[in-house]
């Protein structure tokens, strides 16, 4: 495999740092603050193609791979993670499971817009009662003919105040287990769906997160993803290639992170000298740059493999419980190193540990992506 990256790639990575630098530092610390979602920087990520990176130009996407992906997702979490969960959701769980799996006319209706960034999209899978255990859906669509009726309750569902069009997992037919399971675009206005209040949250805060609430709306059968009872298998797939994004986000939270403490240690001075000079800064240093690089690997394998089509539930799996963990370690670490000034929101790192969390939480927990690996390993 080679990870050199091309010129295009460095174009890339460049165009998101300078945007991140340039349009998301100023303001991170306040919108982390005030949970403030950031509309401006979004739309203008859309008019940069980074809201349907990978996404055909013929559905108005930017028709990139998914090596720039990761790329730009590093830069943008390096800065602002909570933008960062935005675009990825847009990216990875709406684009990409659409691109893939939608039928003509709904790529032509939703996915175009989408990937456009005209509008966002959300994936709403999980529910207060079925999180990990995701076949458990209690959310019904129930056959009625012409259109499906759909009811329940969706939680912590990324972009859930803000998206336009979601993706809702449901059950159909019970008795069939996952395989009575269907996939379904909603659109946001249609009569008897209803957004809860956001959720206050230790970290991502500038993202928005928020129940969905579905009585007796009406889905038109056109509307479905797939075959009847694709749906669970179109979410896992459609998660393979999310653990990707969400594991590019923890590896920027933790790059970007690294890089702000290996420049306060450079600078700040105890006992005499800088303390990048004392053994204990610079052994924490060393360590956390080799995970950090580790990460990236997985992340570039991952994407890599993705591009070649092969089956990613193991690697993206992979890259998305080392970067989670990685992302975690990191961050306690950089606040340590910034000692009293690191538990101080202008130095950035306590914002950066807070994000870090949910990376080992949502789109699989930890635990989850272990299930995942050792699946794979022992087929
Ligand atoms: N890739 C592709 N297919 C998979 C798969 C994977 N990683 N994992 C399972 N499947 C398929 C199986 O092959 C099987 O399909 P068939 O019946 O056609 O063969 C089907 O799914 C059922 O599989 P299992 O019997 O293994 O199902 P299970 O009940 O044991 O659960 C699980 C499997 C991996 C634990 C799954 O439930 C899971 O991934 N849970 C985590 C869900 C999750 O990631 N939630 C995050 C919510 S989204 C989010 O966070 C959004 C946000 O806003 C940021």
């Amino acid at each position: 495999m080679d990870f050199n990256l091309t010129e295009e790639h460095e174009m890339i990575r460049q165009a998101a740092r300078d945007f991140a630098v340039n349009e998301l530092l100023p303001g991170v610390i306040e919108r982390d603050r005030e949970q403030k979602f950031p509309y401006d920087q979004v739309k203008k990520m859309a008019g940069l193609g980074f809201l349907g990176m990978m996404v055909s130009p013929q559905y108005g996407g930017a028709g990139l791979d998914s090596i720039s992906y990761v790329l730009a997702m590093e830069e943008i979490s390096k800065i602002d993670a909570s933008a960062a969960v935005v675009i990825s959701v847009n990216n990875s769980l709406v684009c990409a499971g659409l691109e893939k799996f939608a039928s003509e006319e709904q790529k032509i209706k939703y996915l175009t817009p989408l990937a456009k960034g005209e509008v966002l999209g959300a994936f709403a899978l999980s529910e207060p009662e079925a999180g990990s255990d995701a076949t458990s859906q209690k959310t019904t669509a129930i056959d009625k003919g012409d259109y499906y009726e759909l009811n329940g309750v969706k939680n912590w569902i990324t972009n859930g105040g803000n998206a336009k069009y979601y993706i809702v997992i449901a059950q159909t037919n019970p008795e069939k287990g996952h395989k009575g399971i269907n996939a379904f675009i909603v659109e946001r206005e249609w009569e008897g769906f209803e957004i809860g209040p956001k959720e206050d949250k230790l970290g991502i805060r500038g993202s928005d997160t928020h129940s969905l609430l579905f009585t007796n709306v009406k889905v038109p059968k056109e509307n479905r993803i797939g075959e009847d009872g694709f749906g669970f298998n179109f979410a896992m797939a459609v998660l393979n290639g999310g653990r990707i994004g969400i594991a590019s986000q923890a590896l920027g939270i933790a790059a970007g992170a690294y890089e702000l403490a290996l420049k306060y240690a450079q600078e700040r001075k105890a006992f005499g000298k800088e303390i990048i000079k004392h053994q204990a800064i610079a052994f924490k240093l060393a360590d956390m740059h080799v995970k950090i690089m580790a990460a990236r690997m997985l992340c570039y394998k991952a994407a890599a493999e993705k591009d070649e089509g092969e089956d990613i539930s193991v690697s993206g799996a992979m890259a998305k419980l080392y970067a989670s963990d990685t992302a975690m370690e990191v961050t306690v670490d950089a606040v340590q190193i910034h000692g009293g000034n690191g538990y101080v929101k202008e130095y950035h790192v306590e914002r950066m540990m807070r994000d870090a969390k949910i990376t080992q939480i949502y789109e699989g927990t930890s635990e989850i992506q272990r299930i995942v690996i050792s699946r794979g390993i022992s087929n």
